[in-house]
């Protein structure tokens, strides 16, 4: 099953009510609902978020569908499928955590959606309990309200209300910001892990190209409302095409770059974190 964007536009009303602020303009894309971590880049204001609120109906399209695994979303002024089957399949974690959190407790907030979505209440409350523990919350968090977490803590609780009802298809928008190294890192790694052992696609959006280079394996690049760029890592960064996009090159690349420079080395840009790189070079001087 797909993902797939069929010549969608959104535009949104600006201040004046006849001004329109065309955040996408005829997205033609599809997506794997298993086995794909796709990495969704560009620069701030180029139409991510819009995009990938359009996977579960938080937005509609203005023109063109969303084909989101058979459920067709169209614009507003149609006939559209009932939007709770869609959200049950496609787990999706806002840019502020914020916006997701609103019961009195952690605990309760965390398990809300596996009852929302059907759960009994003693697997609802197992699967929250079991879902804070692997996004790595402490469990005396869990009786306080989220508005008294701290910003990290939120994201973290945010993520565990989403792993606790098992979505095929996660959308992560910005999902480690706030987070503090060690915390991001865990994250990220929880996901990569539920991609590979469980086979479920990742939608990651990320300002971090290190991420990106990490973890993903397709990048779409965003830019002006389109899609400008749809393909692998290497070619994006070999090819110097990311610097159109005001992209930064990951860490591990420059560190290659210098290398190859300085040494006169030939590592390719298959390494993909700086640890990767190290057992490269011990490779090459042990040749
Ligand atoms: N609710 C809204 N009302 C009006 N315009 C909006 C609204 N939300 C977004 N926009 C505009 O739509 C465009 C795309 O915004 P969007 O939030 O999708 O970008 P983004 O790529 O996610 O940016 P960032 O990296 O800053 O999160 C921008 O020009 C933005 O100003
Ligand atoms: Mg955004």
């Amino acid at each position: 099953m797909e993902i797939k964007f069929l010549n969608t536009s959104h535009n949104y009303k600006g201040i004046n009510k006849h001004d329109l602020v065309y955040a996408l303009k005829e997205v033609n894309l599809s997506i794997n609902d298993k086995d794909e971590f796709v990495a969704i880049c560009g620069k701030t204001g180029s139409g991510k978020t819009t995009l990938v609120q359009h996977i579960n109906g938080i937005l509609l399209p203005t023109e063109g569908n969303v084909d989101v695994m058979g459920s067709v979303l169209t614009p507003k002024k149609r006939k559209n499928p009932k939007l709770l089957p869609i959200r049950k399949r496609v787990g999706f974690v806002f840019q502020f955590p914020e916006y997701q959190l609103f019961e009195e407790t952690v605990l309760k907030d965390i398990e809300f959606a596996p009852l929302n979505f059907g759960f009994k209440k003693v697997e609802a409350r197992a699967r929250a309990l079991e879902a804070a523990h692997l996004v790595g919350l402490d469990k005396k968090l869990l009786n306080k309200s989220p508005f008294n977490l701290s910003g990290g803590q939120m994201r973290k609780a945010a993520i565990a209300g989403i792993l606790a009802y098992n979505p095929d298809v996660l959308v992560l928008d910005e999902p480690t910001r706030g987070l503090d190294p060690k915390g991001s890192d865990d994250v990220m790694d929880l996901f990569y892990k539920i991609h590979t052992k469980m086979h479920k696609s990742i939608i990651l959006i990320s300002h971090s190209m290190d991420n990106v280079y990490k973890y993903a394996n397709r990048v779409i690049v965003m830019n002006d409302g389109k899609v400008a760029y749809d393909g692998d890592k290497y070619t994006l960064f070999k090819s110097g095409l990311y610097k159109e996009y005001h992209l930064e090159k990951p860490d591990v690349l420059k560190a290659v770059d210098y290398l190859n420079d300085t040494l006169h080395l030939n590592i390719d840009y298959d390494v993909h974190t700086l640890e990767e790189l190290m057992t490269r070079l011990k490779e090459v001087y042990h040749e």
